[in-house]
Order: C-alpha cells, then structure tokens, then sequence
C-alpha cells in the first residue's frame, strides 16, 4: 500500500487562496477606485463644464438627430467613455478630436455638468 502524496492537493489549495485574496484585493482596489472617482466628480466644479460644454451642445441636442442625447448621464459612465475615446478604445473619429482635447480636469468638471441636467 502506497503513501498518499498530499503535496498536489496542498499546493492546489495554496494557490486556491492565492487566487482568493487577489481577488478581494481586486474588488476593494476597485471600490476604492469608484469612492475616489465619485469624490473627484463630487469636487469638480460644473459651472466650468458648462462653460466646455458649449461646444458639445452643437452635436448633442436634446432631440432626434441621431447623435445620442448625454443630458442625465451618469457621471462616472460619462468619465469612462470620454477616457475611452481619448485614448482610442472607443471607436468614433470626432469624438476622439473632441476627447483627445480634454484633460481629466476639464473631463470631470463636463461629468458634474452634464450628470447634472435632466435628460
Ligand atoms: C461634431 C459633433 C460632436 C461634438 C462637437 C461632440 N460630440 Fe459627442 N458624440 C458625437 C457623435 C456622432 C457621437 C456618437 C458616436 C458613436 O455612435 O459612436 C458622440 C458620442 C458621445 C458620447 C457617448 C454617448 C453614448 O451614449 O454612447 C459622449 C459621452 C459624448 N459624445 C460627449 C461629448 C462631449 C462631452 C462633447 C464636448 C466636449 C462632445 N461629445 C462633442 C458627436 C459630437
């Protein structure tokens, strides 16, 4: 009768936990993230995006041009796309002009305005 070698199965569970704590630590870093971007918009000051906004409101207009509406965005989805045509995730020519031009400032200052508006 052979000995049972433990030495797998201990290392599977070792790298179970491994994986489990990466993991937390994973959706507390992104908490965080979240809490420290919602305290940014919180703090960002919406009469200087309005003031930005001016030109955006020639494309997005309340009603059916086909460009999509952004009054009433929500302010962190609003950071995550603007942030995504900035750096060419998001696919869209003029968007990347007009997002490429923008700082983070000047990004979440639009966020607070526009999220601020009733759609
Ligand atoms: C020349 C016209 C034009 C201007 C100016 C413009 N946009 Fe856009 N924007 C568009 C078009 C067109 C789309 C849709 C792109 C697509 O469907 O891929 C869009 C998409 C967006 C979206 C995504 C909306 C959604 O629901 O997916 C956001 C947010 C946005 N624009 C914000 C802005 C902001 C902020 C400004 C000003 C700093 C701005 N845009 C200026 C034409 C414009």
């Amino acid at each position: 009768m052979g000995k049972i070698n433990l030495r797998p199965h201990i290392a599977r569970l070792v790298r179970l936990r491994v994986l489990a704590i990466a993991m937390m630590f994973g959706v507390i870093s992104n908490a965080v993230a979240q809490a420290d971007l919602a305290n940014k918009i919180a703090k960002a000051d919406i009469g200087y995006g309005e003031y930005l906004a001016g030109e955006c409101v020639t494309c997005h207009r309340k009603s059916g041009t086909g460009i999509p509406q952004i009054n009433g965005i929500e302010a962190e989805t609003f950071v995550t796309i603007m942030k995504a045509y900035r750096s060419k995730e998001l696919d869209n020519k003029v968007m990347q002009m007009v997002a490429g031009r923008l700082d983070n400032e000047q990004i979440l200052s639009l966020a607070a305005y526009f999220s601020s508006l009733p759609e």
